[in-house]
């Protein structure tokens, strides 16, 4: 089974898209985002279309795509975030989504993925990538320390 890695195109806004509702039902199931906080907006569907259209088309993002077969199979998704002027490296490759359809798992799509994330940040000239995953997504916590990512904060939040 041939997997290419590509730049996403304006044409697979589709696919991305039903690949984004499967991240979105195993958040729902494993990551505990079926809390009120959590909650979508009723268009959310839509909204996202929009999100991912733009984040295409931006300079300062990077949308990828695995493909077999000539359907989607995974995608990610990563943008240049600021860090405060403070510091030495202020600017991360931030990534904000990342799905591998589950028949392809444990292939290395996501190590090529973010390979080619770290290629394209360093050309962007950004010093670290960075990602916030669910404390309750422990295979997505075991994948990522295995490509060298590494703990070091944890995200609280509070319903006020
Ligand atoms: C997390 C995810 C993106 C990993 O994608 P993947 O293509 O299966 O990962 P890879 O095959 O490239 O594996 C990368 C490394 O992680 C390891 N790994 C992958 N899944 C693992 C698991 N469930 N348990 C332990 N290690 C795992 C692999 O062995 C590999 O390490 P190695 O090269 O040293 O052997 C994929 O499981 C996924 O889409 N999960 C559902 C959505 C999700 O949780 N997204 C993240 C939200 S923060």
């Amino acid at each position: 089974m041939d997997v290419i890695i590509r730049k996403a195109r304006l044409k697979d806004v589709s696919g991305i898209t039903r690949l984004w509702q499967q991240l979105i039902g195993c958040h729902q199931n494993v990551c505990g985002y079926d809390k009120p906080l959590f909650a979508h907006k009723k268009n959310a569907l839509s909204i996202y279309r929009k999100y991912i259209t733009k984040c295409i088309r931006s300079r300062n993002s990077l949308v990828l795509v695995a493909e077999s077969d000539n359907a989607l199979v995974g995608f990610v998704e990563a943008a240049i975030g600021k860090l405060p002027d403070i510091y030495l490296h202020d600017r991360e490759l931030r990534i904000l989504g990342i799905y591998v359809d589950e028949n392809f798992r444990r292939k290395g799509i996501s190590r090529k993925f973010f390979s080619e994330v770290a290629k394209w940040g360093k050309k962007k000239k950004v010093y670290s990538l960075g990602l916030m995953c669910s404390v309750h997504n422990e295979n997505a916590h075991r994948s990522y320390s295995k490509i060298g990512f590494e703990e070091h904060h944890w995200k609280m939040s509070k319903v006020i």
